[in-house]
C-alpha cells in the first residue's frame, strides 16, 4: 500500500510547530559568488520559498545576497544551515558567524551537519542556539537509526529533521521507520541522486507516461511520501522545472515501479558509515 502525504502537499509540520516548504533549492558544490546569487534569486523568483546552505559550502555569503536580490520577504522564506561539528567549534558561536555571512537574523533551521566525534556532544549547544533565537528549528543530518536513538536518549529538545541522501535508488526505510516513530521528518538531499538517477530506464519511462522530466517524477516521488526535497541546480530553466511537481500525482504503479529500485536493500546501513565516522 502507497503510503501518500494528506492535507497541503507544499508544506509540512515539523513536530515543534515550525513549518517546512517541502521544495528548497539545494546548493551543496555551488561555488560563493556569481553563479550561487543568482541560483538562489531565480529560485525565489520560480516560487521556492526554502533554501538550504551549510558552513561546510562555503557559500552562505552568496545565498545572503540572492535572498536579498530577491526581494522576498524574510518571514516568507526558510531558511537551512548546518554546524561543521568540528573540535573545538561550538554551535552558538559558528551560528553567529552564519547569521552574519547570510545577513539574517535568525534560520529557520540549523543542522548537526553529520555525526563526527558521536552524535550527542554539540546537542546541548544546538539546544542552546534555538533557545537564544538564532535557530527556530534544530536537527540533524546524516545521522543514521543508531545515531538518531542515542541522541533522543539525551536531548532535551528532541530533533525534529534529519536530513539525509534519500530517493528510489537510496530508499532507506529503516531510517523512514525511526524518523515517522520519532515524530522527525525526513529530509532528502541529493533526491536526483547528484545527477546520476536522472537516465535510469525506469525513470525515463514513467516520466514519458506523465509527460514529465524524470526530475520531476524522482521529486515527486519524496514529496508523495510527505518527505520535503532540496534538488540542487544552477541552471534557471531546471530550477524552474524542479518547482513543477505540485501540479499532478504518480499512479500507484509508478510507485511501485520506484520503489523497486531501491538498492540499499540490507546495506542500507553503508550509508551510515561514511567518511566522516
Ligand atoms: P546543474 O546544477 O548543472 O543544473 P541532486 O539534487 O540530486 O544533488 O542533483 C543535482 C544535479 O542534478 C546537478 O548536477 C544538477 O546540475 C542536476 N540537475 C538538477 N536539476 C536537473 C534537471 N531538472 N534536469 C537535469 N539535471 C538536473
Amino acid at each position: 500500500m502507497v503510503q501518500r502525504s494528506a492535507g497541503n502537499e507544499r508544506a509540512r509540520v515539523l513536530a515543534d510547530g515550525h513549518v517546512i516548504p517541502m521544495l528548497g533549492l539545494g546548493v551543496w558544490q555551488v561555488r560563493n559568488g556569481r553563479a550561487c546569487v543568482d541560483a538562489v534569486r531565480w529560485a525565489l523568483e520560480a516560487g521556492y520559498r526554502h533554501i538550504d546552505t551549510a558552513q561546510a559550502y562555503g557559500n552562505e555569503e552568496s545565498v545572503g545576497r540572492g535572498l536579498r536580490e530577491a526581494g522576498v520577504p524574510r518571514e516568507e522564506i526558510f531558511v537551512t544551515t548546518k554546524f561543521v561539528p568540528r573540535r573545538g567549534a561550538e554551535p552558538v558561536t559558528a551560528l553567529e558567524s552564519s547569521l552574519r555571512q547570510l545577513g539574517v537574523e535568525y534560520v529557520d533551521l540549523y543542522l548537526i551537519h553529520w555525526p563526527a566525534g558521536g552524535p550527542t556532544w554539540a546537542w546541548p549547544g544546538m539546544e542552546r542556539a534555538h533557545e537564544a533565537g538564532g535557530a527556530r528549528s534544530i536537527g540533524v543530518s546524516n545521522f543514521g537509526v543508531d545515531d538518531l536513538r542515542q541522541l533522543l536518549a539525551t536531548a532535551t529538545v528532541p530533533p525534529v529533521v534529519d536530513q539525509v541522501q534519500f530517493s528510489p535508488y537510496e530508499y532507506r526505510k529503516a531510517l523512514l521507520g525511526t524518523c515517522h516513530q520519532q515524530g522527525i521528518a525526513l529530509e532528502a538531499y541529493s533526491p536526483l541522486g547528484t545527477g546520476r538517477h536522472l537516465e535510469g530506464e525506469t525513470v525515463t519511462r514513467i516520466a514519458r507516461r506523465n509527460e514529465r522530466t524524470p526530475a520531476q517524477v524522482l521529486l515527486r516521488w519524496c514529496i508523495e511520501r510527505g518527505i520535503p526535497v532540496i534538488p540542487k541546480s544552477t541552471h534557471r530553466e531546471r530550477i524552474a522545472e524542479n518547482a513543477r511537481v505540485f501540479d499532478f500525482r504518480l499512479s500507484n504503479q509508478d510507485i511501485a515501479e520506484l520503489d523497486a529500485l531501491d538498492h540499499t536493500r540490507g546495506t542500507e546501513r553503508a550509508l551510515e558509515r561514511k567518511w566522516w565516522r
